[in-house]
C-alpha cells in the first residue's frame, strides 16, 4: 500500500496548529515552533496519540534538516555508529539544528544503543537535537530521561471530551473530502469507543469505507470482531497459510494489540482446559514483542504455538 493511500499518512497534521492535543501540551509545542528553541525531548504515551506527528511537524515548521530512525526496525548499535553519526556530525545546509527523531525508542537496545546515545547527545549538542518517542518510558534508561525534556501525551479524563470533540470535527472534514457519508451519531460512538487512539479511528473508518462509500452502524459491531472470528477458524483448522496471511493484513496496528484482542475473545472459542495454556503463550509473546526485531514473525510464531497446543471449542 502506498503511503498516500493510507488516511493516517494523507491526513497527518503538518503543523502544530493542526494537531489535536490537550491545551497545555499544544501551547508548549507551539512555543517551540514560534521561538525555534528546540530542546532534546522524550515523547511518551500509548499508540496513536500524535507523538511521531508532533516530532515531524516541529521539524517541518522550523524547516530543520531531520532524519527519522525507527527503533523497532533499526534499533541496533550500528545505526548509531554509522547513519546517525554521519548525519549529526555534518552541518545543516539550511542552517539551524539538525534533528534526529528516534521513533519507537523503547525498542532501542537498552544495554548498547541507549547508553551510547547518551554520549552522542552531548557530543553533538552544538549542532543536533534528538527527539525520542516511546510507548513505555520505563524502557528508556534514566540517563536519557535526564538529558531530555519529558512530555507526557497520555490524556486525562478531564481533557478527553474536548479532544474527542475536536477530533470529531477533523474526521468530519476528512470524510467530506473522501466523499464518504457518515451519520454523526455513529461517528461519535466510534470515536468514544477508540479515543484517544486517533490512528485507530482513522484506520477503522478507512477500512470500513473501502467499497461502500458510507459508514453505517456496522462499523460499531466491529469489523475487528468478524476479523478475529476468521482468525479463530484458521487456528482451529490449523491452516497455517491463511493464518499467516491474516497476520500480514492485520499487523498495521500495534502488534501487541493482537495478543490482547485474542485474550479478550478467547472465552467462548477455546476449550476451558486450554485457557490457562493460551494465557501463558500470549503473555510470553506479548513480553517478547518488546524486544524482537520482526513483529510479524513474532506474532506468527505465537499463533503457530497456539495451533499446536490449544484445543478449540
Ligand atoms: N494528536 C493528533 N492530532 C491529529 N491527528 C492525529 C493525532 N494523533 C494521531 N493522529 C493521526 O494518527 C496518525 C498516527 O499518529 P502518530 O503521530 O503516528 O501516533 P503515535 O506516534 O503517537 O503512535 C497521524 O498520522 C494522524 O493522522
Ligand atoms: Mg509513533
Amino acid at each position: 500500500m502506498s503511503n498516500d493511500f493510507l488516511w493516517v499518512e494523507k491526513y497527518r497534521p503538518r503543523t502544530i496548529a493542526d494537531t489535536i492535543l490537550p491545551d497545555g501540551l499544544k501551547q508548549t509545542f507551539q512555543k517551540i515552533a514560534d521561538t525555534g528553541e528546540l530542546p532534546n525531548m522524550l515523547f511518551t504515551g500509548t499508540a496513536g496519540l500524535g507523538k511521531t506527528t508532533v516530532a515531524r511537524a516541529l521539524c517541518n515548521e522550523l524547516d530543520l534538516d531531520y532524519i527519522v530512525i525507527n527503533g523497532s526496525e533499526e534499533g541496533n548499535i550500528d545505526t548509531l555508529r554509522t547513519k546517525i553519526k554521519q548525519f549529526a556530525s555534518t552541518v545543516s545546509l539550511q542552517g539551524g539544528y539538525k534533528v534526529v527523531i528516534l521513533d519507537e525508542a523503547d525498542y532501542l537496545n537498552p544495554t548498547s544503543f541507549q547508553p551510547a546515545l547518551r554520549g552522542f547527545i552531548e557530543e553533538f549538542s552544538n549542532n543536533c537535537r534528538f527527539i525520542l518517542t516511546c510507548n513505555f518510558k520505563n524502557r528508556i534508561i534514566t540517563p536519557l530521561h535526564s538529558r531530555c525534556g519529558v512530555y507526557e501525551f497520555n490524556t486525562t479524563k478531564k481533557d478527553m471530551a474536548q479532544l474527542a470533540s475536536n477530533f470529531m470535527q477533523r474526521v468530519t472534514t476528512i470524510l467530506e473530502q473522501e466523499k464518504i457519508e457518515c451519520d454523526k451519531k455513529i461517528l461519535a460512538d466510534l470515536i468514544m469507543k477508540f479515543a484517544p487512539d486517533w490512528r485507530r479511528i482513522l484506520n477503522e473508518l478507512q477500512r470500513y469505507s473501502i467499497g461502500s462509500n458510507s459508514i453505517d452502524s456496522g462499523i460499531l459491531n466491529n469489523l475487528a470482531d468478524k476479523n478475529y472470528d476468521d482468525l479463530f477458524v484458521y487456528l482451529k483448522s490449523k491452516d497455517f497459510k491463511k493464518m499467516r496471511n491474516w497476520v500480514v493484513n492485520n499487523i498495521d496496528t500495534d502488534a501487541s494489540a493482537i495478543f490482547r484482542a485474542i485474550y479478550d475473545r478467547m472465552a467462548d472459542k477455546i476449550a476451558p482446559q486450554s485457557i490457562p495454556q493460551l494465557v501463558l503463550i500470549l503473555a510470553d509473546y506479548q513480553y517478547k514483542n518488546a524486544f524482537v526485531a520482526d513483529h510479524e514473525l513474532n506474532v506468527v510464531a505465537c499463533l503457530t504455538e497456539v495451533m499446536a497446543n490449544v484445543q478449540f471449542n
